[in-house]
């Protein structure tokens, strides 16, 4: 089934210095899908989460959201920064705020929208992570996963066209992932398009449409979560897989 592009990356390239970090980089993601991108540490993953809501500049190739160039500067990145949302393995919530304010902030910062607005669409927004009850909070009286739902909470409250998830468990004590990757699991259901990167399997088997291995900075299988799980072809997605799947 061929579905309309939402984010699209044509033969991009970045360096940090001597490091050729993004090597020709093609990746489309269609609108709705859910594309897990998974690789060994240093392996470029962050640093492409980070170019698509350009984060970090490229040195060639483009980047498209939903038919357009990523925009420079000005207003039309910080529209850009509203439009792809991303959740980070650190929740970066503010901490001399509630769980209510974390999320109304950029509402009424970015998007204008009056408080009491912006407060009541919060509301619905914690419902939907099932955090309604803790709004009044400070993030250091929730759990780790308590605090990333807050976080995902805050990143939908800009309506974001995409999600790009960086590791979003990995500071996570083991009995807090699911609650996440279950939010996670509602969004994709719901029809988010998601960038994903992480090391959980079971998510990537579940609810990802895609999954892209990445290595040394390349894109080295991008395939069905079945295909790549039960018959991966590079030696470097074998070798990593027989890594992570052991422990
Ligand atoms: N700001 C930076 N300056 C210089 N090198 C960086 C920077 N950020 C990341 N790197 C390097 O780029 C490579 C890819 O990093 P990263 O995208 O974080 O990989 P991953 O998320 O797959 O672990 C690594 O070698 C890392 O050390
Ligand atoms: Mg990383």
């Amino acid at each position: 089934m061929a579905v309309d592009p939402l984010i699209e990356l044509r033969d991009v390239n970045k360096y940090y210095g001597e490091l050729h970090v993004l090597q020709d980089i093609d990746l489309t993601v269609g609108k709705g899908e859910v594309v897990v991108v998974i690789g060994p540490s240093g392996s470029g993953k962050s640093t492409l989460c980070r170019t698509i809501n350009r984060l970090e500049t490229i040195e060639s190739g483009t980047i498209r959201l939903d038919g357009q160039p990523l925009p420079e500067e000005g207003k039309a990145l910080a529209r850009l920064r509203a439009e792809v949302g991303m959740v980070f393995q650190s929740f970066n919530l503010f901490a001399h705020k509630t769980v209510l304010q974390n999320v109304s902030l950029a509402q009424i910062k970015v998007r204008r929208r009056k408080r009491e607005d912006a407060d009541r669409r919060s509301r619905e927004l914690l419902d939907r992570v099932g955090l309604l009850n803790q709004a009044a909070k400070y993030p250091a009286q929730l759990s780790g996963g308590q605090q990333q739902r807050v976080a995902i909470a805050r990143a939908l409250a800009m309506e974001p066209k995409a999600l790009l998830f960086d590791e979003p468990t990995s500071a996570l004590d083991p009995e807090m992932i699911n609650e996440v990757l279950e939010v996670m699991r509602q969004l994709a259901r719901d029809g988010m398009t998601m960038v994903v990167v992480t090391h959980e399997m079971g998510f990537a088997r579940s609810a990802a449409n895609r999954v892209v291995f990445m290595a040394d900075g390349r894109i080295v299988e991008d395939r069905s979560p079945e295909e790549f799980f039960t018959n991966p072809r590079s030696e470097r997605a074998k070798d990593f897989l027989s890594k992570i799947l052991k422990h």
